[in-house]
């Protein structure tokens, strides 16, 4: 938020003693003003302003139906057939070669109990901490804790599962529109892939958690960005780079900590696809970056990058838990700074970018302007690190802990 911490205190004060359906409207519609505010780069801002209007203040995310989106990209049809891309080619045979079927390969007789304490959904750490619910007054026993915690689970399981419908149109869209034919060999692996990824997600939250959350606003905000915007390099930004590196680094975490061994066995099956599917962005876009942008137009992608990243960093708050759980207990505000503090989603929020910074830096927009940026964010802890381009599967499946531990230091010490 960009308000300091004293208009914040001045504003809880004012707020004090109104209902708090009333409190949580006002801190929706703040939280809303602020996101512009804070965007620093006016042209991304113009950009990203009518996805906020749709996402934010119709919050046509949560609708019953579904929601049309206007692209206007253009479709870039070949006619010259040629080897144009042999390392693109070479994702295409490896895509083509390790196709797996969710129906066969994941064992759904498993019988799944997200009651059951030892076989924990997200791990041993709760998401929500109690003691700071307590302090805030409310006071869960233990069977409520553990519902809540398998609540959270199916929460954040169900933002996959909705990253997983956008990586489908926007790898749909990415096929069309790009430029190089092994690109486009490649691109129709992936739309499969993503394809098979909303089957298994869904099919997990619908009969194994009976649970489906509706998609996060500002995850809608994102993909509705990028599914609308006309430039193709963009689409590959927020849905290759952005939204898939951001998901990688939040799977192989899940993946880790998980102790269902079902929902294990399906974050490895699409952790593999992932890896490729960010593999093909880099490739793609430090090409295109480096090659044939102007330094303006770079800048603007940098910014842009910064912007969705900050975005999925400071605002991926589970709202949708709040409203049905706590909207008539505690303030939004209040739950703001319980999840903003929470030492487990801290953490989470911190070890997804562990993916992400090093393709940025390998596409070329993670450049000395930007630095600071992300050096206050924190997240500079993860540059250097190993790109999509030379990542090995045990990698992957592999959290760097001590890193993490690091960029939440750095955060700590910011503040
Ligand atoms: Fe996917
Ligand atoms: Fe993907």
């Amino acid at each position: 938020m960009s308000t300091s911490t004293t208009e914040t205190s001045k504003l809880d004060r004012m707020m004090r003693g109104l209902p708090i359906k009333m409190q949580n409207t006002i801190t929706r519609t703040l939280e809303n003003v602020s996101l512009i505010a804070e965007i620093r780069d006016p042209k991304v801002g113009a950009s990203m302003l009518p996805s906020a209007y749709r996402g934010l203040w119709q919050r046509k995310g949560k609708g019953d139906d579904s929601v049309p989106m206007k692209s206007g990209h253009a479709v870039h049809f070949d006619l010259n057939y040629g080897t144009d891309f042999p390392e693109m080619y070479d994702l295409y045979r490896r895509a083509v070669a390790n196709q797996w079927d969710g129906e066969w390969q994941l064992d759904w007789s498993t019988a799944v109990d997200p009651m059951n304490p030892t076989t924990p959904i997200l791990g041993h750490t709760p998401f929500v901490p109690y003691e700071g619910l307590e302090a805030a007054g409310v006071k869960l026993d233990a069977a409520e804790k553990q519902k809540l915690n398998y609540h959270f689970a199916a929460w954040m399981l169900s933002q996959f599962m909705h990253g997983e419908q956008g990586a489908l149109y926007a790898s749909a869209q990415c096929t069309e529109s790009v430029r190089w034919v092994d690109g486009k060999l490649y691109g129709a692996t992936q739309v499969m892939d993503e394809g098979r990824h909303l089957e298994v997600f869904l099919r997990y939250l619908e009969t194994k958690l009976e649970r489906v959350y509706k998609i996060n606003d500002n995850l809608f905000v994102i993909i509705d960005d990028l599914l609308t915007d006309s430039r193709w390099d963009v689409k590959f930004l927020g849905m290759q780079i952005m939204v898939e590196g951001l998901a990688l680094g939040a799977f192989s975490t899940m993946y880790n900590q998980t102790g269902e061994p079902l929902l294990k066995n399906l974050l490895r099956y699409v952790i593999q696809d992932e890896a490729r599917h960010v593999h093909y962005g880099v490739l793609a876009l430090r090409e295109h970056f480096t090659k044939h942008l102007s330094a303006a137009e770079r800048r603007e992608r940098e910014d842009w990058a910064f912007e969705v990243a900050m975005l999925m960093r400071n605002r991926f708050l589970a709202h949708e838990i709040h409203d049905e759980w706590f909207a008539h207990r505690i303030p939004r505000a209040t739950w703001n700074k319980l999840m903003g503090e929470s030492p487990a989603m801290t953490k989470f929020r911190s070890i997804m970018f562990q993916r992400l910074v090093p393709n940025l830096q390998y596409i070329g927009l993670l450049s000395p302007r930007m630095e600071s940026y992300y050096e206050k964010a924190g997240l500079m802890v993860y540059a250097g690190g190993k790109n999509a381009s030379q990542l090995s599967e045990q990698d992957l499946l592999r959290d760097n802990d001590t890193l993490a531990e690091q960029a939440i230091e750095t955060l700590r010490k910011a503040a």
